[in-house]
């Protein structure tokens, strides 16, 4: 947990301007290194977009996944998603990543849908809504690419049976003091959520269980999940006699709103990917941006990209050139561009991606079996 005056970092709760560098420090990660991705370019080619652009950004021992890699060992993708709703374009991020990785290293990918975990912690939340909402996400990820017969996804719930001998292994060795102390539980806290850090735990040793044989894990994911890694599945590793499992961390993609990540307690402030294409180029240009009150202060003063959601929406996922968004930067800063007109830009590029998503997420549905695994 971060909790500080000024931003909160909780697996639960993301709020206000979260200052990325002093999550490092108090969560103890690395940053990502030039030699560091250096080393990722020899396996990948290109340097990804969201490495060069600092959105994947920190990350616990994937230097040692790379010697592990280098040595001829191959390591699995594990990542997941709390099914609490729809999925939002922020939710893309890691995972559009995720399949880069697996194409890039030839990973298979285990991917948890924690639908107990949404169930526990939302008093609205019924389980039957939160399995429903497992298999409506399921469709956005398998819309990202990833690989049939490489890729098993599941619904905690469903898996139940092969996940829980592992979780009480790992439940075994972690004491009330410690989970109260990662995760801030509290007495009012329902007994299910202070067990659920375990079963978030079990994919990071599962596929070394199933196949019988040791291996490297590598987790993409923001860096809001890090308390499970950090404070459970890396301290039970070596108890177990598994690998601790690597990490790589993004950054939140902030919302439509001021301040904070997308949200999906806020519908306007995040684009979902089952927005119809017209009501999300609404919600773009009604969105707050780093504007000045008046036209003459703008052309003035020039806009404030940094602040400004829009501005960030291209840097995270919609304007992939390098050269485009520097001149966004640029004539936002000098004035010669407008909100209004920036925002209208926005808008067309978020309805033609949503537009080929919406095509991608259809065809899923056809091709859930060979994703979905159960017992
Ligand atoms: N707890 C995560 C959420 O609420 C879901 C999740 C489970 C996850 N396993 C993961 C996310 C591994 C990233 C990586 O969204």
């Amino acid at each position: 947990m971060s909790n500080s005056q000024d931003f909160t970092v909780t697996p639960w709760e993301v709020k206000g301007e979260v200052d990325y560098d002093k999550l490092v420090r108090e969560f103890g990660t690395q940053l990502l290194t030039e030699e560091l991705l250096g080393r990722i370019k020899k396996h990948t080619g290109d340097i990804h977009l969201f490495l060069r652009r600092k959105i994947f950004f920190s990350h616990r021992d994937l230097d040692w996944i790379l010697d592990r890699y280098e040595a001829g060992e191959k390591f699995f993708l594990y990542t997941g998603r709390g099914p609490s709703g729809h999925t939002h374009v922020g939710h893309l991020v890691p995972w559009i990543f995720t399949r880069h990785l697996q194409e890039k290293f030839g990973a298979e990918l285990y991917f948890q849908m924690t639908d107990d975990e949404k169930f526990l912690h939302d008093e609205k939340m019924s389980l039957k809504e939160s399995m429903g909402y497992t298999y409506e996400n399921a469709l956005d990820v398998i819309a990202c690419g990833f690989e049939p017969g490489k890729t098993f996804i599941f619904s905690d719930v469903e898996y139940g049976k092969t996940l829980y001998k592992m979780a009480v292994e790992i439940a075994k060795h972690i004491t009330y003091s410690t989970a109260k102390a990662v995760f801030g539980f509290e007495d009012s806290t329902n007994v299910g959520m202070i067990f659920f850090p375990c079963i978030q735990a079990v994919p990071c040793f599962l596929p070394s269980i199933l196949k019988s044989k040791n291996m490297p894990c590598l987790i993409p994911a923001a860096i809001d999940q890090d308390p499970y890694w950090r404070g459970i599945a890396r301290f039970v590793a070596p108890k177990l006699g598994f690998y601790k499992p690597a990490q790589i961390h993004s950054k939140f993609m902030p919302g439509l709103a001021r301040g904070g990540k997308m949200s999906a307690s806020d519908p306007k402030s995040a684009i979902f990917t089952v927005d119809p294409p017209e009501m999300a180029e609404e919600k773009v240009m009604s969105s707050y941006t780093g504007g000045r009150a008046t036209v003459a202060e703008q052309r003035r003063l020039g806009g404030q990209a940094e602040i400004c959601p829009v501005y960030h929406y291209y840097h995270f996922l919609f304007e992939e050139d390098e050269k485009e968004l520097a001149k966004i930067y640029h004539d936002c800063k000098s004035g010669a561009l407008l909100c209004g007109d920036c925002k209208a830009n926005l808008a067309g590029k978020v309805r033609r991606f949503l537009t080929e998503h919406q095509r991608k997420r259809e065809s899923a549905r056809k091709k859930l079996d060979k994703f979905i695994i159960r017992d």
